[in-house]
Formats: C-alpha cells, structure tokens, sequence
C-alpha cells in the first residue's frame, strides 16, 4: 500500500500516519487558566527534544478551527506539566480527551488524582510515577498547518522512588504506555513487552 497524503482524505493519513511513528508515548499534559482553573487532556505527539537544556515538544492540533485549551492556557500562563501514563491509569487518560468545555476540570471529571507541583501552578497528576514540570520556552507555528509546537524547557523531574534503582529508572519496572494507533473505533495502545539490552556499537574500525 502506498498514500500520497496530499490526495487521501485526512482521516485515512490519520489513521495511517498514527501508527507509522509508534508507539509514541502516552501522556497526561496539566495546565491553568488565566483565570485559574485546572485543565488536563492526553497527548501523545510528545518528544524529548533536547538535554541541555532540558527540552520537550508536544505537536498540538487546531480542534473544528480553534485553539485547544491546554495550547490555550500554555500561551496564556507558560506552564504546564508532562505526566506518564501508566497502563492502569489508561480508561482516565482517554476520557480526559472528551471534548469538554474551558471550564470543566478533568481531574475530577475524569476521576484523575492531582498533587501539587513545586515549580508550577499546574499540578501533577498523583499515579503518573514519572512527571516533568515545565516552562513554555516557545510556542512554533508548524508549517503550512495550523498545529502548534510548544518546546517546554523541564524545571524538576519527579520519578517515584519505587522505579529507582542505583540512581536510574529501573525500565524493567518503568511501564509507560504507547499510542499505536488512532482510528474511528477508537485507540490502540501497547506496554511495554521484551526488553532488548544491547552494548553499543564498537568505534568504526575498531574489534568487537
Ligand atoms: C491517546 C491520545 C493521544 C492524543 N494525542 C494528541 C496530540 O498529540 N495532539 C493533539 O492535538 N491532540 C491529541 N489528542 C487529543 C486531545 O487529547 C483532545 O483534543 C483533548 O480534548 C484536548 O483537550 P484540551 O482542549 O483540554 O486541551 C490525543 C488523544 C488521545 C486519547
């Protein structure tokens, strides 16, 4: 099968492209309104962009035209955090993506536990074991499409202490969820199955 997206309707480059870049991590992204109310919604076009600084993208699409609110409070207030979806926390995560007014808070529409953050007003969510609170560094029209890159700039990682061992996340016990698949029935995810251990790549030239 070949698509040239610029001739497929877009439902089918949706589908198509959700699954050609995956799995892609599952996150619960929390912001503020200016005017102070709590707002919580699922991203998964979420990538580490850099160390040093400290640097995290999220792609955010227009809805029927407008502005989402987590971009909208992102421009408004600069902060926001990046929470890990653990599997069990996955029928939440969806839910909080409904369509739902400004004014709702979908921590607690969505059944979804806040704690408070340290460097941010917005807080985190309290199951996520892994959380990043974050500053808006920019927020970059993309190209020729009305969808957003906001590049956050991690003031404080938070790792719960259970995932850690001799000073790393112990990944065998680390279980993020991963965004397989977008369609109209619905989502498809995965967890995290066999981990490959590998030593890295002798020097060109040089013996294995
Ligand atoms: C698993 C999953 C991943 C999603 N990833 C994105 C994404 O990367 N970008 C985006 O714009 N919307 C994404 N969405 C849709 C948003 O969660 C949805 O539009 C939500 O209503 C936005 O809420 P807000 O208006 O409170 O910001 C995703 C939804 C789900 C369920």
């Amino acid at each position: 099968m070949q698509i040239d997206p610029s001739r497929t309707a877009y439902g089918v480059v949706f589908q198509t492209l959700s699954c050609c870049l995956a799995p892609r991590p599952v996150v619960l992204v929390s912001t503020m309104s200016r005017a102070g109310l709590p707002n919580l919604a699922p991203f998964s076009m979420v990538t580490l962009l850099s160390v040093a600084p400290p640097l995290v993208g999220i792609s955010i699409l227009p809805r029927h035209g407008g502005v989402k609110d987590t971009l909208r409070n992102i421009i408004d207030t600069a902060e926001f955090t990046v929470n890990t979806v653990p599997p069990r926390l996955a029928e939440e995560a969806v839910r909080a993506s409904a369509d739902f007014s400004p004014e709702v808070d979908e921590f607690a529409a969505c059944g979804i536990r806040a704690r408070p953050s340290e460097r941010v007003r917005p807080a985190c969510v309290s199951a996520s074991p892994v959380a990043l609170e974050c500053r808006r560094v920019d927020v970059l029209p993309l190209p020729g499409s009305e969808a957003s890159l906001v590049v956050g700039v991690v003031l404080l990682v938070h790792v719960d202490d259970a995932l850690v061992r001799d000073g790393a996340v112990n990944v065998e016990e680390f279980c993020p969820l991963g965004h397989l698949q977008s369609g109209p029935s619905g989502y498809v995810f995965s967890t995290v199955g066999r981990i490959l251990r590998m030593a890295p790549p002798p020097p060109p030239g040089g013996e294995r």
